[in-house]
């Protein structure tokens, strides 16, 4: 199955998060915690150039500890600043905020040196959509409503929000566009709800979902539906995860279509558990870090 339901303003989109990048002194380059590869942009490390930026695992709740640490080691070892965050209940907020001042240190120490003491450093964020823009610049800025970009690529006028001392946030994020040149990445994406539930193929992405879950967290999937065993196949667990939950029609007959609603649900809110999908063994060379793959 081709996931294709970006209809193609990649290079647009591209080039106007680079005239935003102009004005801007360091980058906060946002990923679901859960998926921090598929969730990155493809191209963002050509964008970024050799600009300051910080990667941020968000929805860091609903990820697995262990493959936290692995991913920021994994990121560390490759040279970039990275942080946990929970935008939604403001986790390690102060944290990020507190890195990237350190980050801009260097740029207003020059400005300082040339007695242009009183400028701020200036920062944006960066993501494909739903990684938690929108909530961090929420989180950031104080209040209940991001002024949201529609379209990736996409920035209504310039407003900045300022952060701490001689520093400033650009209020509307840099909207980048998902990584679905490889089934992983697109069926991840769809599995988080990343990309529109009326685009994807409903029954391979659950069955990939339930799949890969019963390899890596099979105890938290039979405990959150309550299975003595898992199937032989996906299929089977989800059969019985089905029939666990009352998921009938009439004259008895699976209801998979509730089945598969109610697993990937289940999945986004967390209630399998804190539960990752991308492994950096997932990942060939080529693809490391940002997924620069598609030269
Ligand atoms: P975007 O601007 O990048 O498109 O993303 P946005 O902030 O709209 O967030 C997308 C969804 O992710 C929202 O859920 C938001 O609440 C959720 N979210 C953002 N950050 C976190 C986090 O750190 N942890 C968790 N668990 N969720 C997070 P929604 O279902 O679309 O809306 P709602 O639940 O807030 O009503």
């Amino acid at each position: 199955m081709l996931i294709n339901w970006f209809p193609g303003h990649m290079a647009k989109a591209g080039r106007l998060i680079e005239e935003n990048l102009k004005v801007i002194d360091v980058a906060i380059e946002l990923v679901d915690a859960r998926i921090p590869v598929s969730s990155a942009n493809p191209m963002i490390a050509a964008l970024l150039g050799d600009k300051p930026s910080v990667v941020v695992l968000n929805k860091a709740d609903l990820a697995d500890p262990k493959l936290l640490d692995i991913w920021k080691s994994y990121y560390r070892e490759r040279g970039r600043a990275v942080i946990a965050v929970s935008s939604k209940d403001g986790r390690g907020v102060k944290s990020l905020v507190a890195l990237v001042r350190g980050m801009a240190a260097p740029k207003l120490e020059r400005w300082r040196a040339r007695g242009l003491g009183n400028r701020s450093v200036r920062t944006i964020i960066l993501g494909i959509p739903n990684v938690g823009k929108s909530t961090l610049i929420n989180r950031l800025a104080g209040r209940n409503a991001a002024k949201t970009a529609d379209k990736p690529g996409e920035t209504k006028g310039k407003q900045w929000v300022h952060l701490a001392d001689n520093l400033d946030l650009l209020d509307t994020p840099g909207v980048l566009w998902p990584k679905l040149e490889n089934q992983l990445s697109a069926s991840r994406l769809a599995a988080t709800g990343a990309i529109s539930d009326t685009v994807f193929d409903m029954e391979e992405i659950v069955t990939a979902l339930v799949d890969e879950l019963s390899q890596r967290y099979g105890e938290a999937l039979k405990k959150r539906f309550n299975l003595t065993n898992l199937g032989d196949t996906p299929q089977d667990t989800i059969r019985a995860i089905g029939q666990k939950r009352g998921a009938v029609v009439a004259g008895g007959k699976l209801d998979f279509e509730k089945t598969y609603k109610l697993i990937l649900k289940d999945y986004r809110e967390g209630r399998i558990g804190a539960v990752t999908l991308d492994w950096p063994e997932d990942f060939t060379t080529d693809e490391e870090n940002t997924g620069a793959d598609d030269d």
